[in-house]
């Protein structure tokens, strides 16, 4: 660290300003989790932050590659860095992250792009330090690439994007592959750390004002079954709750087939867990879904939402769907909307299926041509706003607390969220941001609220 300090404050001096890095975060909230260490790292060397990638000495992208689009993006983006390096030539730039870990990727890379100066990927961003001051001394290509890992290494500096609400990472990779999906091969097999560590984190987190915790995990419902002494994510979550000054915790991602009783029962008794589960179903068809190697059917998909809904009547209900998995026919599909009614979510991600090189599905017969899958895809999207708007509305009029997060584009409005995730917009101001107070929700609109606060005296 100190001789990358040194070398970077040495480099400051020859362009005669300070310098100036950008880390920017494609993909989920993992990557996001993974780019505030980054950032803290290079804080820590001495980089000040830059707006954007003209404005900065180093770049550096942290890719994801769940889909073929994300991949797209990050080639786009690369090729008007081309241009950015031209006019300094002292611009470094590095890439990290789930592309990287595929091999043709890293590849393409080497043969196409001579503007990226070094490369890395998800199982050793703890080197960064060491490989930047490579990068940084020798002016040559560094690229470090590891298989996989059984390492946690805690205690990376942080630099978090909002002062008052952290993510937390309790477990890394996925075991459970899933024929369509690619992070398993690009995020390795899982593994929890230890309850302590993430309690400590957390208890540290608190003291510096955190009010807000993400717990995130590719799958945080099978948390801590491999470690020494197993603890449940049930468990886990009550203990996370224990800690004070913490008055929210949400988590991420639970995979229906691991959601046990004993975490409804947690989240119903804790008045911290948010009013929120995000529970990707994928597809409606159980066909479908066996095929998807999801190991659950629709029946128990929607038997396991009836069990949550019994427990907690407004629970905010999200999911994740795929539309065009191979073979998924016009049958299959409408088991997909017909799910998405009875479920009733607030909100729904939906994507259209993405061939990714390497995975089952990609050698499944069947694909399904792309003008059915983008018009199957609109027909979704319908039924998913159709469902939702009624839903988010069921809160109307009612006073409810918000975390306020950021200032709104409306002059005099502020933003933030209710426990249920929805987003409120309300008038009022700047030095409300990180505080929790009761707004009262007046209009909804689709998928957000309108409300306003009864004056304080
Ligand atoms: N671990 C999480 C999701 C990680 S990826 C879970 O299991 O829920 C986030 C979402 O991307 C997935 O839920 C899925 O809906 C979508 N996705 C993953 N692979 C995809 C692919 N090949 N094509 C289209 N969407 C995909
Ligand atoms: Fe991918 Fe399935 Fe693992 Fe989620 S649970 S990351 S969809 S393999
Ligand atoms: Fe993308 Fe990697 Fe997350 S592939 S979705 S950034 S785990």
């Amino acid at each position: 660290m100190e001789r990358c300090r040194r070398l970077v404050r040495e480099m400051g001096e020859e362009a005669g300003h300070p310098l100036k890095a950008i880390a920017v975060t494609f993909g989920c909230q993992m990557n996001a989790r993974d780019s505030e260490k980054l950032r803290g790292i290079l804080r820590e060397v001495g980089y000040g932050e830059a707006e954007s990638e003209e404005e900065a000495d180093f770049v550096i992208y942290n890719t994801c590659t769940v889909r073929e689009n994300a991949n797209l993006h990050v080639y786009g983006r690369l090729g008007k860095l081309v241009s950015e390096k031209r006019k300094k030539p002292h611009l470094v730039v590095a890439l990290c992250g789930c592309m990287m870990q595929e091999e043709q990727v890293v590849e393409k890379i080497r043969r196409s792009f001579p503007v990226v100066d070094l490369i890395f990927g998800t199982h050793n961003l703890f080197r960064f330090p060491e490989l930047l001051l490579m990068a940084l001394s020798g002016r040559k290509r560094v690229i470090e690439i590891w298989e996989g890992t059984d390492r946690i290494v805690e205690d990376l500096p942080v630099e978090r994007k909002y002062p008052f609400k952290s993510g937390v990472n309790i477990m890394f990779g996925c075991n459970n592959f899933c024929s369509y999906c690619i992070v398993p091969y690009v995020r390795g097999r899982e593994r929890s750390r230890e309850p302590e560590a993430i309690l400590g984190e957390i208890r540290r987190l608190a003291d510096d004002g955190v009010k807000e915790i993400m717990l995130l995990g590719q799958n945080v419902n099978s948390y801590g079954k491999t470690l020494a002494e197993p603890v449940s994510f049930a468990e886990l979550l009550k203990m996370v709750c224990r800690v004070d000054g913490i008055e929210r915790v949400r988590f991420m991602t639970s995979h229906p087939k691991d959601l046990s009783d004993a975490l409804i029962e947690v989240m119903a008794e804790e008045e911290k867990i948010c009013r929120h589960l995000h529970l990707p179903v994928q597809s409606g068809s159980s066909r479908i879904l066996a095929a998807m190697n999801r190991r659950y059917t629709r029946e128990k998909y929607l038997g396991l939402v009836g069990r949550i809904r019994e427990k907690m009547p407004d629970l905010s209900l999200t999911t994740d769907i795929i539309v065009g998995f191979p073979g998924e026919t016009e049958e299959d599909f409408r088991d997909t909307l017909s799910l998405v009614r009875e479920a009733g979510y607030d909100s729904a991600f939906t994507f259209l299926y993405s061939k990714r090189t390497g995975t089952p599905a990609a050698k499944m017969e069947d694909q399904v041509p792309e003008e059915v899958m983008h018009e199957r895809f609109e027909r979704l999207l319908e039924a998913v706003k159709e469902t939702a708007e009624e839903r988010c509305s069921r809160f109307t009029g009612r006073t409810m607390d918000v975390l306020v997060e950021e200032v709104n584009k409306e002059p005099g409005y502020v933003s933030g969220r209710i426990s249920h995730n929805l987003t409120v917009h309300f008038p009022g101001s700047p030095d409300l941001i990180g505080s929790v107070v009761p707004v009262k929700l007046d209009t909804c609109k689709g998928f957000y609220y309108i409300g306003s606060r009864k004056e304080t005296v």
